[in-house]
Order: C-alpha cells, then sequence, then structure tokens
C-alpha cells in the first residue's frame, strides 16, 4: 500500500457529504437546486463599488493584522446599537476570512488536546471537523422538531464531562432555520456557568430574521466574559465570494485568536474589508430588502410543503427549510437523490447536518420565487408518485 504522508488526524476527516452532491448536480440539465446554502443576490452595487475603488485608490497591502481599525469601530458600535454589547474595537475585534476563519481561530485557541466540545446538531457542515482540527473532540446532541430545533439545556447537561470545555450555538440556524429563544440562551448561559464553559457563538445570519428578534449571546447577563462571538457578511449583504468576517471576545481571549491570526493569515484581504466597511456604513437598506424577499419566498416554501404534507417546522431565521420526507418511506438520502434524478430538483439530505437531521431534507429558499415555485410543482409530482 502506498504510504500516508498525512496526519492521522487529517486522515480520519470524512469527506463533506454535500460536495459530493453537488459534483453530481453540476453535470445534469434543468436542475432546479434549492440546495446552495448562499444568497442569490450578488453583493450590492455601492459594496463592489467601495472594493473596485479601494484598489483603484492602491489600497493594495497589507492592513493591521487585526483589520482596518475603522471597520472593527464600526462592528463594535454596530454591536452595541443592535444588541448593546461594547467590545473595545482596539483589543477584542479581529476581522477574519470569513466565520471559517473564525470559527477555526476560536476553537484552536481555546482547545487542549482531547476536550471536547458540545455541538448541537444539525449544524453547519464545518463544525465537527474544524474541532478534530483544533485537536479537540466533538460531542453532538440532536436537537427535535418537537422542541422547535431549540437546544435543551438538560440534554447538553447529561453529556458534559470533565473534559467538557466548549459549547458551540448557531442561531439562525443552517440548516433548520431556527432561532433560538431568549430562554434557550438562558438556559445555555446558566449550565455554561454552572460548569464554567466558553460559549462559541456563530450569528453569522443575525440579520436574516423573520417575525421574532434575534439575542445575541454576548449580550446576556454575564455572559460576554465566557463567550466568543462570530459575525460576518456572508449572508447578510450577500458577499460570500469576499470572504470577510470577525471575532469578537474579551482581550484576554481575543488575543490568543489574534495570535494564530497573524501567523497564518496576516490580515483578511483589504478589498474585502474596504467593501464590509461600506456594508456597514450604508448597507442596511440593501439587507432589509433582501430580507423582505427572502421573507416572501420563506412563506412560499413552508406553506407549499406543508400543503404536500412534508411537515414543515416554520423557520424565522436564515433562508431554509426543513421538511420532514418520513411520509414517504425514504431515507433522506434515497429521497434527495431519487429526487434529483427523477424531477431534477437538488436538496440536501438532512443527514449530511448531523444526527437529528435524518428523515428530513435542506431546501434553501435564496433562489427566486419562480424557481421555487416550479421546485414545488416537481417536488409534488414525486411525493404523489412516492407515498
Ligand atoms: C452557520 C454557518 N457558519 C459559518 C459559515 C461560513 O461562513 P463564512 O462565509 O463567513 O466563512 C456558514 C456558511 O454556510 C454557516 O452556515
Amino acid at each position: 500500500m502506498e504510504r500516508s504522508y498525512l496526519s492521522r488526524r487529517v486522515a480520519s476527516l470524512k469527506p463533506s457529504g454535500i460536495r459530493k452532491f453537488f459534483d453530481i448536480v453540476a453535470t445534469m440539465k434543468d436542475v432546479i437546486s434549492l440546495g446552495i446554502g448562499e444568497p442569490d443576490f450578488v453583493t450590492p452595487e455601492p459594496i463592489v463599488q467601495a472594493g473596485i475603488r479601494s484598489l483603484l485608490e492602491g489600497h493594495t497591502h497589507y492592513t493591521s493584522n487585526s483589520g482596518i481599525l475603522e471597520l472593527r469601530q464600526k462592528v463594535t458600535e454596530n454591536l452595541m446599537n443592535m444588541y448593546g454589547v461594547q467590545y473595545d474595537p482596539v483589543r477584542e475585534v479581529v476581522i477574519t476570512v470569513g466565520v471559517s476563519e473564525a470559527l477555526y481561530l476560536a476553537l484552536t485557541a481555546v482547545l487542549e488536546p482531547g476536550d471536547e466540545v458540545l455541538i448541537p446538531t444539525p449544524c453547519f457542515v464545518s463544525y465537527q471537523a474544524e474541532v478534530i482540527l483544533a485537536g479537540g473532540i466533538p460531542i453532538e446532541i440532536p436537537t427535535r422538531m418537537e422542541d422547535n430545533f431549540q437546544v435543551r439545556a438538560d440534554a447538553l447537561e447529561a453529556v458534559i464531562t470533565s473534559k467538557t470545555r466548549v459549547i458551540l450555538i448557531a442561531y439562525p440556524n443552517n440548516p433548520t432555520g431556527a432561532v433560538a429563544t431568549r430562554q434557550t440562551l438562558l438556559d445555555v448561559a446558566r449550565l455554561a456557568e454552572k460548569h464554567d464553559l466558553l460559549v462559541i457563538s456563530d450569528e453569522l445570519y443575525d440579520q436574516l430574521v423573520y417575525e421574532v428578534e434575534h439575542v445575541c449571546f454576548p449580550a446576556l447577563p454575564d455572559m460576554r466574559k465566557r463567550s466568543i462571538l462570530l459575525g460576518g457578511f456572508s449572508k447578510n449583504y450577500a458577499m460570500t465570494g469576499w470572504r470577510i468576517g470577525f471575532a469578537a471576545a474579551p482581550e484576554s481571549i481575543l488575543t490568543g485568536l489574534l495570535r494564530i491570526h497573524q501567523y497564518t493569515i496576516m490580515s483578511a484581504p483589504t478589498t474585502a474589508q474596504m467593501a464590509a466597511l461600506e456594508a456597514l456604513t450604508h448597507g442596511q437598506p440593501f439587507v432589509d430588502e433582501m430580507r423582505n424577499e427572502y421573507d416572501r419566498r420563506r412563506r412560499l416554501i413552508v406553506n407549499g410543503l406543508n400543503r404536500l404534507g412534508l411537515t414543515t417546522f416554520e423557520p424565522h431565521g436564515a433562508f431554509y427549510a426543513f421538511p420532514s420526507i418520513r411520509i414517504t418511506g425514504m431515507s433522506d438520502e434515497e429521497f434527495t437523490q431519487k429526487l434529483l434524478e427523477e424531477e431534477r430538483v437538488a436538496l440536501v439530505p438532512g443527514s449530511a447536518f448531523g444526527p437529528g437531521g435524518e428523515g428530513f431534507v435542506r431546501c434553501s429558499y435564496a433562489t427566486a420565487y419562480e424557481k421555487i415555485e416550479e421546485a414545488l410543482n416537481r417536488i409534488e409530482h414525486f411525493v404523489q408518485r412516492h407515498s
């Protein structure tokens, strides 16, 4: 057998379940994809222009390791105005290459080898791998539709050991679309305090909430000191390709993140930082417009799926619906495979997002309204044939 030069840690990582599926989708014609986890909108024009302008003006150099100070100031101003949580823009924020990097920094900075990280699932596909890469052990805690996909403190507490160090939460949630209630987060907070745990809160979709308010975890009483807040621009401002985000935490923690960032990344892309500054300064009307359109599609898809008998919990955040496909008697993998072959609609099997996702599929409504209508017609034919 050929010798492997890969570390055991890396060799143990499973390839992403979604990637394989989308490689197949890419080779097919006439597919309606509700599979993609990113906005269909392009970045609003003034934000793009700010990026172009910054290049033409010669901003082609590294920035400070932490990121442009003016951008950090805007980030902290925004967090203060929206959630009443205060961070020092000089010492408590780092601008990163998306929340992806911010999460990697956070986990790498705080985990000792073998430390356990509690991850409510279904969750974003990278979490388990990122924990393993940082030397930790992911402990998955399935959430349930019956609980509106809220993480339950008793389920978390049942798996806490002397090795538990971090709870990693993400609301609004990918893939369920659930938004945590204040009570859910207060319960998590009480638990974190009781067992002296750190909470990493991925709030990437914070502005994409419908009919409810987003509660920022570190803004809860006494939580700032034991939280790392991850936030970004990819979803709120339709800026996935710019690769820009941030982490905020008390100085004693942030210093650790910054050190890793300094040695691995140097600084986030300058052009993207300038564009992000414009997004925070003048981007709100665009966010409102996109949110309204997502909301219109959300109603269409949730009502449509429920009408077909695919029970769908009402998602109040992000841009995903997460129907149960149990009535068809198929596994979620079989359902998505057959739906793609027979009706050319691409969805993502819920099990790709971890335990608790089995028997569900993720439908992204970051797709044009008319396409969602057509996808629902196709799904209707499929369900009629198979149930
Ligand atoms: C919950 C969640 N966190 C993080 C990411 C990665 O985001 P970014 O583009 O900021 O790296 C995603 C992307 O889909 C996500 O859904």
